[in-house]
């Protein structure tokens, strides 16, 4: 499907974003190995999010079905309460429900579990599921066909479990054993290969600790420490012993990186934007950090808590111009997904924008190195790699046709650059959206762009 976002029209206003991808994926596989029944509100009907639900469900044996039918059917709510007059859909989330006995109990030995486009389901299930009575296959689309899997098999083996991958991909081949705790230091900074291990000390003899040279995002930490498990957090490393986690119930906040292709609307159009409801945990929004340096004020308002992670409003302060910046190597992993983004809003800046040791861009949903560069020079900017440098020019883009090859963040970063653009921007695979920002095109119609499906 191709969508055409026309320049201008952006006026910012109020708005807020579906649930947070991340933090859905823990809570509901950590629904699944949980004791008894837990309730998760405000779910996203992101793809990602649907294939791990649904690979949970798979492997309780209960849970899927009809309420994950009537989730991915369920329309934005409208806005409600005071922010009746906002412009933007308030999209309420899904409820489900699930009803688990433990790790020990999981059965059903499904021949495969799909996990889509997902590498965090694959990752993380990966560490449950090495710690189960199963053997299991996980696999997933091309795309997830040709991402790393080595770096979350080599721990696990190391714990005991028996782990098969595919000349080093999907799909993996998981025999569940009893696992003993390891000391693990991840080789490239990576949140998914940390949470895995995380999640298969909580069943393993012994104390399991991983270590980071660079911070990567905390979610699991958090959920862990809110479940009440035995953890322990110091700069750098994290350790859990065994804990079976007890049913719980909660809301899942709104993803800040879904937000960042509205934020980055009002960052080219100098609008203000106002967020509600949105996460702001501190390893999320290294973005705004980022946003910051190019020039764009944003204030965040921490109102409370939920399932351990902060949960506010933010807000973006009309500004004008952009400028460049310089994105180090350690600075990377906590603004990992928001490159595409960020390097789309550096091509209208003033002066040159440098994301420097970004290797890892290469094996996301697509290589993201490659596609920033293929789409800043078909919108007619200027944009280069230097090994595993990536700048980019500023002075603006012109407009055109671009692909999203797949990838989700590409779509919505390429249909954000418009609004700045000379001319439309056509997205070629705009649906690609779906899998992280459900209802993306209407939020952005809500705060005045103007789109043609
Ligand atoms: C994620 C971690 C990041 C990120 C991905 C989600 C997570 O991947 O890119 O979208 O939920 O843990 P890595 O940890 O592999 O960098």
């Amino acid at each position: 499907m191709r969508a055409t976002v026309h320049p201008g029209g952006f006026r910012g206003g109020q708005t807020a974003v579906p649930g947070d991808k991340s933090i859905a994926h823990r809570w509901l596989i950590l629904a699944g190995i949980a004791d008894g029944r837990s309730e998760l509100m405000g779910l996203p009907a992101a793809l990602d999010v649907r294939s791990t639900a649904r690979c949970v469900g798979t492997l309780i044996g209960r849970a899927g079905g009809a309420a994950l039918e009537g989730w991915a059917s369920e329309p934005p709510a409208a806005p409600d309460g005071d922010r009746s007059t906002a412009n933007g859909p308030r999209p309420r989330g899904a409820l489900l429900a699930v009803e688990a006995q433990g790790r020990g109990a999981l059965e059903g030995s499904p021949s495969a579990l799909d996990c889509g486009n997902s590498g965090t389901t694959m990752r993380l299930l990966a560490g449950v599921l090495a710690a189960s009575p199963l053997d299991t296959v996980l696999e997933g689309d091309e795309s997830l066909s040709r991402r790393p899997m080595e770096r979350v098999a080599e721990p696990l083996r190391s714990m005991g479990a028996e782990v098969l991958t595919t000349d080093g991909h999907a799909p993996l081949r998981i025999r569940g054993a009893r696992l003993r705790g390891i000391e693990y230091e991840t080789p490239v900074p990576t949140a998914q290969v940390k949470s895995a291990v995380l999640f298969a000390g909580l069943e393993a003899e012994g104390e399991t600790t991983v270590r980071e040279r660079v911070p990567t995002r905390d979610h699991t930490e958090r959920a862990l420490e809110y479940l009440g498990a035995p953890i322990r957090i110091a700069p750098g490393s994290v350790s859990v012993a065994a804990f079976r986690p007890p049913g719980f119930s909660g809301a899942v906040p709104g993803d800040l990186s879904s937000a960042a292709f509205l934020i980055a609307g009002a960052a080219l159009t100098g609008c203000g934007l106002t967020v509600h409801d949105v996460g702001l945990n501190p390893t999320r929004t290294g973005f705004l950090r980022v946003l910051e340096r190019m020039g764009v004020h944003v204030h965040l308002d921490l109102e409370r808590e939920e399932l351990g992670e902060p949960v506010g409003t933010l807000v973006v302060e009309p500004g004008e111009s952009l400028r460049g910046t310089t994105v180090e190597p350690d600075e990377l992993p906590l603004v990992v997904d928001e490159v595409p983004v960020l390097a789309l809003l550096a091509a209208h800046a003033a002066g040159d924008t440098w994301f420097t040791g970004a290797a890892e861009l290469r094996v996301k949903e697509s290589d993201r190195l490659a596609g920033i560069v293929e789409a800043i020079s078909s919108l007619g900017g200027i944009a280069g790699l230097e090994g595993d440098d990536l700048v980019v020019g500023g002075g603006g883009l012109n407009g055109g046709v671009a692909d999203a090859r797949g990838d989700h963040r590409m779509a919505m970063a390429m249909a954000v650059s418009a609004l700045a653009a000379r001319t439309p921007v056509t997205i070629e695979g705009i649906e690609a959206a779906e899998v992280t920002f459900p209802g993306f095109l209407p939020a952005l119609v809500a705060l005045g762009a103007r789109v043609d499906v």
